[in-house]
């Protein structure tokens, strides 16, 4: 088992297998798990063992990898047929973050392209270890615009976990609060838990402690009193959509921190990677969102913490409004102020 430093990357692929962290296990169990199927990176992707709109999209590319190896042994003769039906259990893994269809969308276009031959794989796999190779370098570009947008001194709130496990590595809220911290830009961070996964409890404070960047850990229901006082000079999350306008689908309580930061002065920064731009859909009322078992909200570890058979919503996103948001860092620019006229900006 590797140390997990700031170089904790979550997906790794060696020896024609895929490993996985076990995402559900952390932070008291550093468990990686292999794949050598496709619809077992479907089901780790359904089941959370990995998460985070970038990891779930490169974790996808290398399950298409998986998928031609299985279609290239199954049947050699029709393996760019027999990738239709696991491409599309892949693609119903989960609704919102658009980096999975898009990386299966950039695997699918190589592949038909691909002569009949055992060689395909090879070529698949450099896609996916490019896919995975960019997205770090992405997180280190929008680490550094990031931490140019703010003061020094800075404390700053996140939300959920946007770091190097929802990502190849080094992260995208959590990489702005990396080099934020490193640039002296960023003194402190409070981390919401993120009800009912817990992501910020168990995966955000396990890796800022891992990096001794300081962090303090808070109920979500805490945050509109600690921006009340004053403490806090900036919101940064991530995202798992964004569409034309600029609205932003977020881990659910994101659009909430978006309202309260905006009626106590304080500055909201999305931060995602351009595989999450979503250019065919206009506005976020057009973002499918997630809801995940009613399960999830009423137990926690296997035990009923609410009466048994209540109702409970569960709902994993919600969409903030363009204008709620201050600034939206990608690798290929920043946006002040998002609309759709700013977001033509970065337009491919
Ligand atoms: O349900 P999850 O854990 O996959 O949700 C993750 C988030 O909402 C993240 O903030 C988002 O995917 C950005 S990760 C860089």
């Amino acid at each position: 088992m590797q140390k997990q430093t700031d170089s904790i990357q979550p997906i790794i692929w060696r020896d024609n297998t895929l490993y996985l962290i076990d995402q559900r296990r952390l932070p008291q169990e550093q468990i990686w798990l292999e794949f050598d199927h496709p619809d077992d990176v479907t089901k780790a992707i359904q089941d959370m063992v990995v998460r985070g709109a970038p990891a779930i999209g490169i974790a996808a590319a290398y399950g298409v990898v998986l998928a031609a190896r299985q279609a290239w042994n199954v049947a050699a003769a029709s393996w760019k047929q027999a990738m239709t039906a696991p491409l599309a259990r892949l693609e119903e893994s989960r609704p919102t973050a658009v980096n999975l269809f898009w990386a299966i969308e950039r695997m699918a276009h190589l592949y038909k392209t691909l002569p009949d031959s055992e060689s395909a794989e090879a070529a698949l796999l450099a896609e996916a270890q490019t896919i995975h190779a960019e997205d770090i370098a992405a997180n280190h570009v929008m680490g550094h615009s990031g931490s140019d947008l703010i003061e020094p001194g800075s404390t700053v709130m996140t939300h959920c976990n946007a770091g190097a496990l929802a990502t190849g590595g080094f992260g995208t809220a959590l990489g702005v609060i990396r080099q934020g911290y490193a640039d002296g830009k960023i003194v402190h961070v409070y981390a919401d838990e993120t009800r009912p996964w817990l992501q910020g409890a168990r995966l955000t404070a396990w890796e800022l402690q891992q990096d001794n960047i300081p962090v303090t850990l808070q109920a979500e229901g805490a945050a509109a009193a600690l921006m009340a006082s004053g403490k806090v000079d900036w919101v940064i999350v991530g995202a798992d959509r964004i569409t034309a306008n600029g609205d932003v689908a977020n881990k659910i309580g994101t659009y909430m921190l978006a309202v309260v930061a905006k009626y106590h002065g304080v500055k909201m920064m999305v931060v995602a990677p351009t595989s999450t731009i979503d250019w065919q859909l206009q506005g976020g009322d057009e973002i499918p969102i997630e809801q995940r078992s009613e399960q999830e909200v009423t137990m926690m570890n296997g035990q009923y913490i609410a009466p048994e058979g209540v109702p409970a919503l569960n709902p994993a996103f919600d969409v903030t409004p363009a204008k709620l948001i201050d600034a939206i860092v990608t690798e290929a620019g920043v946006i002040l102020s998002p609309s759709t006229e700013n977001m033509k900006k970065i337009k491919p």
